[in-house]
């Protein structure tokens, strides 16, 4: 069997979701997570937000305001990981062992943090001033979000493609220093990915200030909407396509015979005020039955915290296991567990554990969990079917012990520590096939 690939992005919990993000971002990623050959990994990165955002109320209704978004649009929580960072200590934990493989100036070249750089320079600042060791260590933290996942795709704007090497280099850093961990991540940029124009024409983006708010009451959409820029033309007088803002807009919404219409519509001299009442009409079409859905999870802030902590229990169903390699890949180990020499570290994946399936006089279906060795490490309870007993299986190799801790008793004489770090050595291969 092939792993399926590994998609993973994160999301900075700052702003309100607007129709930028959701033509941009959300939208293809819903459609994307419906394909079945691939595993996607979406996050509210919080813990980036705290970079730019000391306004804790802003942080914590930013986060409620884009997991109710990414649920409205139909991301199926059963189907993906959908997680907060900062549910998922490991993320913290992983961004020391990452730092401490990355070269500072690996970190000095990083252009978010090169660009205050250069604007302290050219005021005459000194060049560190106002920049935070948040700021700088910004690309470590992501490392940690996408190796943590063995995250292999990573769709991205181009800002964002540095930050992507980066991780890889940390990556190569580590496993060249401790063994082969890490699957190397790529930057995922979709030159079909639509940029949307705002209400100025200019990339429609928070910054400028010239967004259309994604599940703002109709209302005010069509408000805003009516302060998208045109030109003079009256009504009547033919309107060039190129360049409209409108237009993109309505095209981004439209089906391509909608927007063969919409064309002629122009050509024929339709009032702008009518354009932009199809557009406000098209938008609607397609954002009503998800305003539905989006109220309802906003008003209801309990039901998405039990969704988000649910997704972090799965999330960590694979980080702490992979953790607890990693930990002891560097060497923070239990004292008591034999050291493993390099020697033994080289040949540590000839020597996995292995399940094996069976069947017993009482009709059930059961399977150990036998070392390389042969000895006994643990026991199953019994199944109705084989089938039963293989799909545990699975779940026990992908996920380790943690979400099913009842699901094995230790063989005799073998400690629940020595379980636990053969679980997460199959975890870990599993990981990286
Ligand atoms: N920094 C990204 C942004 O500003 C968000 C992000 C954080 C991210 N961690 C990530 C994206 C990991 C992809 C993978 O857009």
């Amino acid at each position: 069997m092939t792993a399926p690939i590994r998609f993973l992005a994160g999301i900075t919990t700052t702003g309100t979701p607007h129709l930028g993000n959701y033509v941009g971002a959300i939208r293809p990623s819903v459609q994307a997570s419906r394909d079945p050959g691939a595993q996607n990994f979406y996050f509210l990165a919080d813990y980036h937000a705290l970079i730019k955002c000391d306004e804790p109320a802003r942080i914590q209704r930013s986060t409620l305001e884009i997991a109710a978004c990414w649920l409205a649009a139909g991301l199926d929580p059963e189907q993906v990981f959908f997680y907060r960072q900062s549910d998922i200590p490991e993320i913290t934990e992983l961004t020391w062992l990452l730092t401490c493989v990355t070269g500072k100036g690996l970190l000095n070249r990083a252009h978010a943090y090169k660009a205050s750089v250069d604007k302290n320079t050219a005021a005459g600042n000194d060049h560190d001033a106002d920049v935070t060791a948040g700021l700088f260590m910004y690309p470590v933290l992501m490392g940690a979000d996408i190796l943590l996942f063995n995250g292999r795709k990573i769709p991205v704007g181009r800002d964002q493609i540095q930050h992507i090497e980066m991780a890889r280099d940390m990556a190569q850093s580590f496993n060249h220093l401790y063994g082969e961990h890490f699957v190397l991540p790529e930057a995922f940029v979709s030159d079909s990915v639509a940029m949307l124009p705002g209400l100025d024409g200019r990339k429609m983006s928070k910054s400028y200030d010239n967004v259309i708010a994604l599940f703002a009451p109709p209302e005010q959409m069509r408000r805003q909407i009516a302060g998208i820029v045109t030109d003079s033309r009256a009504p009547g007088e033919p309107k060039p396509v190129e360049g409209s803002a409108l237009f993109q807009i309505y095209e981004a919404f439209a089906t391509p015979e909608e927007t063969r219409q919409m064309r002629k519509a122009y050509a024929d001299g339709i009032a702008w005020g009518d354009a932009k009442q199809l557009l406000f009409e098209r938008i609607d079409r397609e954002i009503a039955p998800l305003r539905g859905r989006h109220d309802a999870l906003i008003g209801d802030p309990a039901q998405l915290e039990q969704i988000l902590r649910a997704g972090a229990d799965k999330a960590r169903a694979i980080a702490t296991p992979f953790m607890a390699r990693l930990r002891h890949a560097v060497g923070l180990r239990n004292l008591g567990a034999p050291s493993g020499s390099s020697v033994k570290q080289k040949s540590a994946k000839a020597a996995l554990p292995s399940f094996k399936q069976y069947r017993e006089a009482d009709g059930l279906h059961y399977f150990k969990l036998i070392d390389a060795a042969g000895r006994l490490l643990a026991q199953s309870k019994g199944f109705q079917s084989p089938q039963e007993a293989g799909q545990t299986i699975s779940q026990l190799k992908q996920g380790g012990l943690g979400g099913m801790p009842d699901a094995l008793q230790p063989g005799p004489g073998v400690a629940p520590a020595e379980l636990e770090s053969a679980m997460a050595a199959l975890a870990a291969a599993w990981m990286a096939c």
